[in-house]
């Protein structure tokens, strides 16, 4: 009898890419409909990192390489991560992987053993508790609360450390809240993990798309680099979502690496080369980004306010806005396919991000602001639904 390894039953799906198949549906049937429920930027790369790729390849850039990475694309990340986020990392920690998903997985690989308990913020990224399951481990979560503005509570995690805890994995820009962890907050996380001798898994995929202050990493804090791991990539920052290219930054890469080579030899070589381009950013193009997702915000997020049973903080970064609808008197899932079947607005219900966000919908500010502001008004209208509920 064939069989599948039953490690593959405690992984998850992620929830936006069923409303996204819906929604595909709906739009073949004719309908119009507003996308704002994948995490995928509507930007490309900019067009000196397009050209790169296609020299790259051109010029013979098409073999095996390095499985770490090519030692430039490392230098340069390295470089870049002093530049932007005042990090004191060298290209000898640096680790490329196909796409941050793959660094993470590999981190976890390397630092996570069967039936060790990891704590995981709820609502987070799911793929956190998916695979710390997949890895026979035991998934834990410490709760992003409203009534803290989605700031960890510190003394929870304290209370929920147990001797057979090892790791801590959080994302700073939060998905889905787009909370920015506070410097008390990091330093309270950092002194639990020297105290408790915790690895820390910092997903900082959304360093860059941040609306005020400079970036601070918990790798920088006193003791920290020695047990932390960062993640972080181009998708987001850089739009290059498709280009699957992403990294780590780790004390702990020669494991990592073994990883590399017993699975996916080296992340594309072209890439890499264009990565470099990247990074230099001749076009500022980051900038020019961020400074896109925050009208987008100021302006989506002032029109959620106002609409009946909604209610939304504004994020500090990444590019999420996290609504909670409690007030509709509807589950969110209702809420979901409601504004996707009726007024043709993507959203995902935030059961997707853990059971902390129950009561809540992720809208992504993925799409130009006209779409935003129809989207909105579109909303507006479906709240007719529940309007009666919110004014008792
Ligand atoms: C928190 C977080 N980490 C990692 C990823 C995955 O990034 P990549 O597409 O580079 O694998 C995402 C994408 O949605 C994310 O939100």
């Amino acid at each position: 009898m064939t069989r599948i390894a039953s490690r593959v039953s405690q992984l998850h799906g992620e929830g936006a890419l069923a409303v996204y198949a819906r929604a595909k549906e709906l739009e073949r049937e004719g309908r119009s409909i507003i996308h704002l429920e994948l995490g995928e930027p509507d930007f490309h790369p900019a067009a000196p990192v397009v050209d790169a790729v296609r020299n790259a390849v051109a010029e013979g850039r098409d073999r095996y390489c390095s499985t770490r990475g090519v030692p430039a694309l490392r230098e340069a990340i390295a470089d870049y991560l002093k530049r932007t986020r005042r990090l004191d990392a060298v290209a000898e920690q640096v680790l490329v992987a196909p796409g941050c998903k793959m660094a993470l997985a590999l981190a976890m690989m390397a630092l996570i053993e069967p039936g060790d308990e990891v704590l995981y913020p709820d609502p987070g990224f799911p793929i956190y508790p998916s695979f710390t399951r997949g890895l026979g481990a035991t998934a834990v979560p410490f709760r992003l609360e409203e009534k803290n503005q989605f700031q960890p509570d510190t003394h929870e995690i304290a209370r929920i450390i147990t001797p057979r805890t090892s790791m801590i994995i959080f994302n700073s820009p939060n998905n889905p809240t787009g909370t920015v962890f506070s410097k008390a907050a990091l330093q309270k996380i950092a002194e639990l993990a020297k105290k408790h001798d915790l690895w820390i898994l910092s997903d900082e995929v959304y360093a860059r798309i941040l609306f005020s202050g400079e970036y601070e990493s918990i790798w920088s804090l006193p003791g920290m680099a020695e047990r932390t791991v960062i993640i972080d990539g181009f998708s987001k920052s850089f739009a290059m979502t498709g280009w699957r290219l992403g990294y780590a930054v780790a004390p702990v890469i020669d494991a990592m690496d073994l990883l590399v080579l017993n699975t996916f030899t080296c992340a594309a070589e072209f890439t890499q080369v264009a990565a470099i381009e990247a990074l230099r950013d001749s076009t500022n193009s980051v900038d020019a980004m961020v400074a896109e997702y925050r009208k987008r915000r100021d302006l989506f997020v002032a029109g959620l306010n106002r609409i009946p049973g909604f209610r939304c903080q504004v994020p500090d970064g990444a590019f999420y806005a996290w609504v909670s609808i409690e007030d509709t008197g509807l589950s969110a899932e209702e809420v979901q396919k409601l504004l996707l079947e009726e007024a043709g607005v993507a959203g995902i219900a935030g059961a997707a991000f853990g059971a902390g966000g129950r009561n809540y919908l992720r809208f992504s500010l993925v799409s130009a602001r006209n779409l935003l502001d129809e989207a909105l008004e579109r909303m507006q209208r479906a709240s007719v639904h529940w309007r009666a509920e919110v004014s008792r």
